[in-house]
């Protein structure tokens, strides 16, 4: 068996505990994977003045592959995203967020299976930002105003809103060429282009000269982003790999989730053409965190598309096998999902739950 060397980032709030369990069913796996714990969040600011140490982007850049819990983002004021600092550092443009019913997960459709892909570079997470009251937001507001583009009122901060051809032209093309790859047959794109002209309205542009490419072979279909976040509510069933820019596909995941029984059991990858950063949908959750109540799934399930990507593939469908096994049978599940299918079941704990999954993979095969 090929051993794998992958950087295991455990980062905060119940990332130390999912991330654990992680480990604990990859190995139970059967996978060969050596771990490099590196790392990143709020907690280092005072020993490196800040939470993303250039040794943990190192560290990735070594291996080529990591996997991260998710780490605490200060609203408002404070630090930028450790997780926007680490996909730009590592141009990790491609966001990809499958979404799939778990049949005892509490879903609110049986038969969803649709795949998220979310441009993860550009859009309003771009980072470029004018402080209200600053010299640089009255330049640019007095900029606007020459320039005819319109009046911006004085006591405003604005968020620069950057789409490129190049940003656009390859997160569709990952969208199709993940649709070629996987068999799947539709591909849609999601704007707002009726109202940003200049933004989604290039997306789209792009989208449909790009979706021209695969005419035949793939599907293609535009939706505005009011009536998909409308349709996938009423119905996800029919969607198959469904292509954002990076602020809808965030606001989408969730909700989309949501549908299948939650966060607890949303995971994700962050992909580039050099390298890969495997996390789950969810963020820290500080409510419940250092409880040993956070469910893992996310995160186990976010390690076994990884294992699909080291090419460990028999390992990745025994955890995915062991999950639908434990789920379905119900007696062991962490309390969001206890909450979403109304269960007056005990909650199981982070822990309990791990050792039903292991025992699952136990007696698989
Ligand atoms: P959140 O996803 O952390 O929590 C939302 C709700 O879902 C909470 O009630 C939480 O208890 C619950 N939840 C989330 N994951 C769960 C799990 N695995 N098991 C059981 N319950 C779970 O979102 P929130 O509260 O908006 O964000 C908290 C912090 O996380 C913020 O600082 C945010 O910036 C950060 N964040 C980090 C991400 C990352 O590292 N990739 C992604 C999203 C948010």
């Amino acid at each position: 068996m090929t051993r794998h060397t992958v950087t295991l980032i455990p980062g905060d709030g119940i990332g130390p505990e999912t991330s654990a369990a992680m480990q604990r069913v990859v190995e139970a796996s059967g996978a060969d994977i050596a771990w490099e714990v590196a790392e990143a969040g709020a907690h280092l600011m005072d020993e490196y003045g800040t939470p993303l140490p250039e040794a943990t982007i190192e560290a990735v850049k070594r291996t080529k592959v990591a996997i991260k819990g998710p780490i605490t983002t200060p609203v408002g004021t404070g630090f930028r995203s450790v997780n926007v600092a680490l996909r730009k550092a590592l141009d990790l443009y491609v966001c990809l967020r499958p979404v799939l019913s778990i049949p005892g997960a509490g879903g609110r459709y049986d038969g969803v299976d649709l795949v998220i892909v979310r441009e993860n570079s550009e859009d309003l997470y771009a980072g470029i930002e004018f402080e209200e009251g600053s010299e640089a937001a009255r330049k640019l507001i007095a900029f606007c105003e020459e320039e005819g583009a319109g009046s911006i009122r004085p006591d405003s901060g604005i968020s620069i809103k950057p789409v490129s051809v190049t940003g656009s032209d390859r997160i569709v093309r990952y969208a199709f060429e993940y649709a070629r790859k996987h068999g799947r047959s539709l591909v849609t794109a999601v704007h707002k282009a009726n109202i940003m002209k200049h933004s989604d309205g290039l997306f789209l542009r792009v989208a449909r000269e790009v979706a021209a490419e695969y005419a035949g072979e793939v599907a293609f279909e535009d939706r505005i982003i009011d009536a998909c976040c409308m349709n996938l509510v009423v119905d996800p069933t029919p969607f198959d790999v469904v292509v954002f820019p990076n602020l809808y596909g965030d606001i989408a995941s969730d909700l989309a989730a949501g549908l299948v029984g939650g966060l607890g059991i949303a995971p994700g990858a962050n992909i580039g053409d050099e390298y890969a950063v495997f996390e789950a949908v969810h963020g820290s959750a500080p409510d419940i965190a250092g409880q040993n109540k956070a469910n893992p799934t996310a995160e186990i399930l976010s390690a076994a598309m990884m294992l699909d990507h080291l090419g460990a593939c028999d390992a990745a469908e025994r955890i995915r096998r062991a999950v639908r096994l434990v789920y379905a049978e119900g007696a062991h599940l962490t309390g969001d999902i206890r909450r979403t299918t109304r269960s007056d079941r005990p909650a199981a704990s982070c822990t309990e739950f791990t050792d039903a999954l292991i025992a699952a993979i136990v007696t698989l095969d």
